[in-house]
């Protein structure tokens, strides 16, 4: 278990290393802050979005899913007050022109030592694009800086087609955009991203109960899924913090090995990856004013009509998924050698069995090792390997996470057996090829 705290160096080189996230046009010498994730990272990825999908949609009956337009209606943003207000302060180094918020200069800029800078002035951090053939002003829209727009304004939509009575909530995943000052810190801060928002409407007099509820089940999804106690908290925001329409908002924060703008002052490396808010009724509010369309709710047995709360747990994919990798990584030593390991949990594991002919040009066992891996691969993500001596093909497993080792040897032809080896105590087991996908199923409880 881990005993040393993890280098992000080290973390990054992996990630390229074994293809989970490169610069985005690399090819091109890069573009700052944006990435793209390869074949694992592409795979840890959807497991994430799966795992919670899972957990906040199928697995809830008072839960929906939506999948919104990344564009809207300009209105939208005035409604939300993104456009008069989703700024930050800015000013400009007079030396090198590099851009900062004031907060992170102190007297010095951090880039070239100057101390001479512009008077501060707000900067609006929604990315703006032509829409159309014609590129004036008047078709300029943006790409969201947010899911949650999508879900306020479907509410009539969702309301209307699955009848639902509160509580109830809507949940969707996608691409959101901000134009960051300063982004940084691997993928934690991007200026594309992808989030995972609920909007959980409530009876008004209810909120308090579900915002500490949501709270509760948000927290406990990252433990379930593998992020350890000791680097997982609740913050609860200081009045003086809170958004104006907001009664109430806790951050779940992990401690990453690196310090964030936008963390909590204290602790270090504490920073968000999840807020979960009481938004009253300031959204429906909104979009009733500035839609004309009436988005209230009628109780059935009272025929009180009202807009309801809502409570917003709002996390970030990529975020999330640092979080996991950065958890997940360790060292030990074994038979004096380093061993890397990722110790992600069997939801995440991009790569849940590799299957390892241990000689390759042994016609029986690669017969049997590749019809192996076309059963497994219909339950199960599998790899096969054959392109280095069985000690390396271990490490290289160890390294990505990859729960299950399955060795066919010359024995194998014989017993009809094959050595199954587990990724975190490396121990070894002979099972019976023809049980060998139950066993599985049984380990993966599936
Ligand atoms: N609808 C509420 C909302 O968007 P937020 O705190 O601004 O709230 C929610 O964002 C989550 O989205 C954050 O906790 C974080 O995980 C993720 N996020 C926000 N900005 C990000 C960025 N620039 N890069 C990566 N993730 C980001």
């Amino acid at each position: 278990m881990k005993g040393f705290s993890v280098d992000m160096e080290k973390v990054t080189a992996l990630c390229k290393r074994r293809g989970f996230i490169f610069q985005s046009s690399e090819i091109y010498g890069g573009l700052a802050s944006a990435w793209d994730y390869g074949p694992l990272g592409a795979e840890l990825k959807r497991h994430i979005k799966n795992a919670w999908w899972k957990s906040v949609v199928q697995e809830r009956d008072d839960m929906v899913g939506l999948d919104a337009s990344i564009l809207m209606h300009p209105t939208v943003w005035k409604a939300s007050g993104h456009t008069d207000s989703f700024t930050d302060l800015v000013v400009d180094c007079k030396k090198c022109k590099k851009r900062f918020r004031p907060d992170q200069i102190g007297k010095k800029c951090p880039q070239c030592g100057g101390t001479e800078f512009t008077s501060p002035r707000t900067f609006n951090l929604m990315l703006r694009t032509p829409l159309g053939a014609v590129e004036d002003k008047s078709n300029e829209v943006y790409l969201r800086p947010e899911t949650a727009q999508g879900i306020f304004v479907n509410f009539a939509n969702v309301l209307d087609t699955t009848h639902r009575r509160l509580p109830f909530g809507i949940a969707q995943i996608g691409k959101s955009f901000r134009n960051e000052v300063t982004p940084g810190n691997f993928t934690f801060r991007t200026r594309e991203f992808e989030q995972m928002e609920i909007e959980y409407f409530t009876y008004p007099k209810e909120a308090p109960k579900y915002y500490e509820q949501w709270i509760e089940e948000r927290f406990q999804w990252y433990i379930d899924l593998g992020i350890r106690k000791e680097n997982l908290r609740r913050r609860p925001h200081a009045k003086d913090e809170l958004a104006h329409y907001a009664a109430a908002c806790t951050d779940i924060e992990y401690h990453f090995p690196f310090s964030t703008q936008g963390g909590s002052a204290s602790g270090g490396g504490w920073s968000e990856l999840e807020g979960i808010a009481n938004r009253t009724d300031f959204d429906l509010k909104q979009h009733s004013k500035f839609s004309g369309k009436d988005l209230k709710y009628k109780d059935n047995l009272t025929q009180e009509e009202f807009f309801p709360y809502i409570i917003e747990p709002s996390g970030g994919v990529d975020r999330a998924l640092l979080a996991f990798l950065v958890d997940a990584y360790d060292e030990e030593e074994v038979e004096g050698k380093l061993r890397v390991v990722l110790r992600f949990s069997k939801e995440l594991a991009p790569i849940k069995v590799a299957i390892l002919p241990l000689l390759k040009k042994n016609d029986g066992i690669v017969t049997l090792a590749k019809k192996l891996k076309e059963d497994l691969q219909r339950d199960f993500a599998c790899t096969y390997d054959d392109t280095a001596a069985i000690g390396k093909l271990y490490r290289r497993q160890d390294e990505i996470g990859t729960f299950y080792c399955v060795t066919v040897d010359v024995q194998s032809l014989e017993d009809k057996q094959v050595t199954v080896r587990e990724r975190d105590s490396m121990k070894q087991e002979r099972v019976a090829v023809d049980r060998l996908q139950d066993y599985l199923k049984e380990k993966f409880a599936l």
